[in-house]
């Protein structure tokens, strides 16, 4: 790699994902076509022979060939006898984005938002929600757990097995609450393993965690309440809470978590405060006992609702846990919300709610209304994974290795990057949050990562709109420790190149 002329696009740094259901040549074609699009390649530039291709991605010479022909057929490469594929001087883009047909596009584009509710003006203004999170990740994308190591074959056996004995429960309609032995199964793990005070009359399965954060909104929330949300914090729970109309404060985090008093000090009679306890995202740390006790006590008096969102508790590298805060809790001011996606995997949607016994019915009815019920199929399998003892042999497994793939990623930042960057390691977590000595130094980090697209969420993303915090998070769990010392040792050539 290194002895490739910089200008040009290094071809060993397409990712191939032997595990993704996508197919190869699919990979490499979008891969390809990408870089070209984006001027990475440039018209007229010459592709490798698909031979050496193949060696240097470890696919087969067909699956090159194959792509080849896709994007010759599709007009972006020229094969030339004697001379190899060529990038096409004239790219379909060119002439499908000339300003004429660009022009009409983007008024197209005004007029449909002009016909969306004020709610719907607000999400389409947002960005680009087709583009989120469907290409395979490229390290270091955050938010993504490691589907290389889940035991793809105890579920599909499982699933097998249901599906043999498929009763009539699982193929009906379900409950709205959702499937009864889940919910006992979920309340069993979470009384010992966080200790959540609940039976499962007070569990909700929800499409994962998102569709908690839409319920508790709609439920708890009228328009022009206040929410506390962490600065920086999950930005799609700010974004639920303001499309439902709520006003949201962000309240400043230290190495203890949420500032409660800052919080009092600035809106006291707010009427929800959404935390990551567990393990604060984007930075990582636990919040503090102290601190727990404090924001409990600002819901006992100002009868406000507290949402511990638990969403990577099982991750946890050193020391024990903490209690969850709903275990602590009193008064019934505490709604603990947890997902199947980072520990199983994202495209399951399954997670749950545990909610006060006074508020269930006001849940399963808007559940119902919003979409009936999750698949009773899917719930009967993660049933079954629990109960046989899977979830919990995977949970530790996972730890191991979510611990190593950290340490990797920590020991190639500190190696290859030296003094140019500062991180601080964190106990929970299955991201790294790395900041540019300088800031001067971070914009070129920035820069450099962009030119290599490697992946990575600022942590502006996550702060209130207007701030510019610097740091980028990296997400190390999806990727194997070779994956993560190869693209590090590329950035950092890359980067010290540009000095
Ligand atoms: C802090 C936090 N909460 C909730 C979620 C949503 O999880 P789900 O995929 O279950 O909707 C995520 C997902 O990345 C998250 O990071």
């Amino acid at each position: 790699m290194g002895r490739r002329n910089p200008q040009r696009f290094d071809f060993a740094t397409i990712l191939i994902d032997h595990e993704s259901a996508q197919p190869l040549y699919r990979q490499l074609e979008d891969q390809l076509r990408d870089a070209i699009l984006q001027g990475r390649i440039a018209p007229g530039e010459r592709l490798p022979a698909t031979r050496r291709l193949s060696g240097d991605l470890h696919v087969g010479r067909n699956t090159v060939s194959q792509s080849y022909e896709r994007l010759i057929a599709e007009g972006y490469l020229q094969a030339e006898i004697g001379s190899g594929t060529r990038v096409s001087t004239e790219l379909p883009e060119t002439l499908l984005n000339r300003p004429q047909a660009r022009k009409k596009k983007e008024n197209k584009t005004q007029r449909d938002g002009a016909l969306l509710s004020q709610r719907g003006k607000q999400m389409f203004e947002f960005g680009d929600w087709n583009q989120l999170g469907i290409k395979p990740p490229r390290p270091f994308r955050p938010h993504v757990p490691a589907l290389d190591l889940f035991p793809r074959h105890i579920w599909q056996r499982l699933s097998e097995r249901r599906l043999r004995r498929l009763s009539r429960d699982l193929w009906g309609t379900g409950d709205s609450q959702g499937y009864r032995p889940l919910r006992q199964a979920i309340a069993d793990y979470l009384k010992i393993s966080r200790g959540v005070n609940c039976c499962s009359d007070q569990i909700l399965i929800t499409a994962g965690a998102q569709q908690g954060l839409e319920l508790v909104s709609r439920l708890l929330l009228d328009p022009g309440d206040t929410a506390w949300i962490e600065e920086p914090g999950y930005t799609p729970a700010r974004l639920v809470f303001e499309l439902n109309g709520a006003r949201v404060v962000s309240i400043p985090v230290d190495e203890e978590g949420l500032i409660v008093s800052e919080g009092v000090r600035q809106k006291a009679n707010a009427r929800l405060a959404y935390i990551t306890p567990g393990s604060h995202w984007p930075l990582g740390m636990t919040m503090s006992l102290s601190r727990r006790l404090e924001l409990l006590n600002w819901a006992q008096h100002h009868s406000g609702w507290i949402l511990e969102d638990d969403y990577n508790s099982e991750f946890r590298y050193d020391g024990r846990p903490l209690p969850s805060i709903q275990g602590l809790d009193q008064h019934e001011s505490v709604l603990y919300m947890g997902t199947f996606s980072k520990v199983l995997f994202p495209g399951l949607r399954l997670g749950y709610l545990v909610i006060p016994a006074k508020l269930v019915n006001a849940f399963v009815g808007a559940r119902w209304l919003a979409d009936r019920h999750s698949p009773p199929f899917e719930q009967a399998v993660l049933t079954d994974f629990i109960e046989e003892g899977h979830f919990e042999r995977h949970v530790r497994k996972m730890r191991t290795s979510y611990a190593s793939r950290q340490a990797a990623l920590s020991e190639a930042i500190r190696q290859n990057f030296g003094d140019e960057v500062h991180f601080s390691r964190t106990e929970t977590g299955l991201q790294l949050v790395v900041y540019g000595a300088n800031e001067k130094k971070e914009a070129k980090l920035r820069r450099s990562a962009d030119q290599l697209e490697i992946e990575y969420h600022p942590v502006s993303f996550y702060a209130s709109p207007g701030t510019n915090p610097a740091g980028m998070i990296l997400g190390f769990a999806a990727f194997t420790e070779e994956q993560i010392e190869n693209t590090i040792r590329s950035w950092a050539m890359n980067y010290l190149k540009r000095a």
